[in-house]
């Protein structure tokens, strides 16, 4: 097992059969020991905080799988931590790709001017370019084309499997009466035909989850949702 990347939240290995084992850590992003899902700096270590996000990233995948959505996932062992899945490769460095329900984080501090703080979105989608040096910073279609970073095919697609998905997670929220403000996806191309898939991780991290209007963080959304 060869170690690939050490990330922020997770730790990337290469498998004797090609197959990547992401290890997820208790490290979680925010500032100054405070939790915030879009900041782009370990913030705190919270304990059991690694299992928990796989916990919830497992039952995403699982059910992505029955669905016959696309991803990278092959297998979980929460026990270790771990999650096999197929390596992919990025668009350009890795893009990520953000679908907002209701307005709040960055979209306010963008566009304060025209939206209200908690006002409804529909399931606006947005792509940043991994890029923590320059924030994260946002592109149009018509950027990621001109940067040959993807087709605006790919675009429509990448739009599409978005908004797809985050409504499935959406829902499933919602039978907990929890309710998704915003969520952030990374996809990639897997396999030998090097289709689109949905890759990274799915949990309370990525997400902004709120229940009669109180924000949910993410170990006690996992708790939650999958009522332990
Ligand atoms: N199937 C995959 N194949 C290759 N890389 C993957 C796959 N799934 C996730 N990754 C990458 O593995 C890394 C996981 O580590 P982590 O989430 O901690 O990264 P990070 O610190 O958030 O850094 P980054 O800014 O790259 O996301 C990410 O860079 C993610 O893009
Ligand atoms: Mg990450």
């Amino acid at each position: 097992m060869k170690l690939k990347y050490i990330g922020k939240t997770k730790d990337v290995y290469e498998l004797e059969d090609g197959n990547y084992l992401l290890k997820f850590k208790d490290d979680v992003t925010g500032e100054d020991g405070v939790f915030d899902p879009g900041a782009n700096a370990v913030g705190l270590s919270i304990e059991g905080m690694g299992q928990s996000g796989l916990k919830l990233t497992t039952f995403f995948f699982e059910r992505f799988k029955e669905m016959k959505i696309p991803t990278h996932y092959i297998k979980s062992n929460i026990k270790e931590g771990t999650m096999t899945v197929l390596p992919a490769t990025f668009f350009g460095n890795g893009v990520e790709v953000i679908c907002r329900y209701k307005a709040v984080g960055s979209f306010i501090r963008r566009y304060g001017m025209y939206a209200e703080e908690g006002q409804e979105l529909d399931a606006y989608v947005e792509v940043t370019l991994k890029d923590d040096d320059r924030n994260d910073p946002l592109i149009t279609d018509e950027g990621l084309e001109m940067l040959k970073i993807m087709t605006k095919e790919e675009y429509k697609l990448l739009v599409d499997l978005t908004r797809k998905i985050s409504g499935i997670i959406k829902e499933e929220l919602s039978k907990k009466d929890l309710e998704l403000y915003d969520i952030k996806l990374e996809f990639g191309r897997v396999g030998k035909d090097s289709h689109i898939a949905l890759i990274d991780e799915i949990s309370g991290g990525n997400m902004r989850v709120y229940k009669s209007g109180k924000y949910i963080e993410p170990l006690q959304l996992e708790k939650i949702f999958l009522n332990e």
